[in-house]
């Protein structure tokens, strides 16, 4: 099995590659580059307003660019995924001999930690309204036990004071500038705890023949993050994944579903907590960042 993957991988990567153009919709992107950018849309967020208030996009397995069909989930490097507006983000990361790797399955990222937090920090400085949200997750190795190791990289390729370092909900006025860490391993307090969300994450689908269970998945989330108590946060992840469901196979018939759905109910302020998405287009993520007004965008 660890033989014939890669080379499985290899040959899936090679099929994929001649198979599928790159896609560039308003719901689905899977070019190098978003259609536009908004990098500061949280300057028009109260200060007072807190994070579980906000209706924003994220990325699912956000660093996932390299490694084939089946493991990649994005195509726009981390500094363009913050400047299209994205602010929550998903990082696997690998821990080997003290060292945090960023993987997705058995496919090496090319990235470090080191990397994700150099590219947030240099795009918080360069947006000081902004915040952006990080779960962190150990996945592969042997231990989850990852925090002295979380520790280090902030002070070698960040700052102490780049975090939020509580486990209590900020509001927009805290957060700015700062990282808001998702915790989802042990350890003293570097951000909130990730399982203090209310999550939907239903991410197998077995096949293309489930786009619906999981869209109905991600629909009743959204329904239930709208009348919810609005001190909780609310994460929905419209991505997933299997052997015979590919990321972005699965994105180019959920991402539509979500895209219409979301263009049906603009117009109103509407608190949908965060949404997650793989490939997503740059007018999907505006239309989820403009429920926090509720204006609508002429299509
Ligand atoms: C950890 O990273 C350092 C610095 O990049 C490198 O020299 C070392 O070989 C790495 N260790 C492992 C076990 O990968
Ligand atoms: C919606 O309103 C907000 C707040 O005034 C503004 O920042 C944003 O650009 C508007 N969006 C569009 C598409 O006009």
């Amino acid at each position: 099995m660890t033989l014939q993957l890669p080379l499985m991988e290899t040959i899936l990567l090679w099929l994929v590659s001649v198979s599928s153009g790159a896609l560039q919709r308003p719901d689905y992107d899977d070019t190098p580059t978003p259609e536009f950018l908004n990098p500061s849309w949280m300057a028009d967020i109260p200060s007072s307003r807190p994070l579980s208030e906000i209706t924003m996009p994220g990325t699912h397995n956000t660093m996932a660019l390299y490694g084939g069909g089946l493991a990649e989930c994005q195509s726009w490097s981390l500094p363009h995924q913050l400047r299209a507006g994205v602010r929550f983000l998903d990082v696997r990361v690998r821990h080997v001999g003290g060292n945090l790797t960023i993987h997705h399955g058995i496919s090496y990222q090319y990235a470090h930690f080191g990397d994700v937090l150099q590219a947030v920090d240099a795009f918080l400085k360069e947006h000081p309204s902004e915040t952006v949200l990080m779960r962190i997750r150990e996945e592969l190795s042997e231990t989850r036990d990852i925090y002295a190791a979380v520790v280090r990289y902030i002070h070698t390729y960040a700052r102490w004071d780049l975090l939020w370092h509580s486990r209590r909900m900020p509001t927009m006025g805290e957060a700015r500038g700062k990282i808001i860490v998702l915790q989802e391993f042990p350890g003293p307090a570097l951000g909130m705890r990730y399982s203090s969300l209310h999550i939907a994450d239903d991410w197998q689908v077995p096949s293309m023949d489930h786009v619906s269970e999981k869209w109905q998945s991600v629909y009743n989330h959204l329904e239930k993050a709208l009348v919810s108590d609005r001190s909780r946060m609310y994460l929905t992840y419209s991505s997933g994944a299997s052997i015979r469901a590919w990321p972005y196979a699965l994105a180019r018939r959920v991402n539509p579903l979500l895209y219409d759905h979301l263009t049906a109910r603009a117009g109103k302020p509407r608190r949908f907590g965060i949404i997650t998405a793989d490939f997503p287009g740059a007018p999907l993520l505006r239309d989820i960042i403009n429920f926090n007004w509720g204006n609508k965008t002429s299509a």
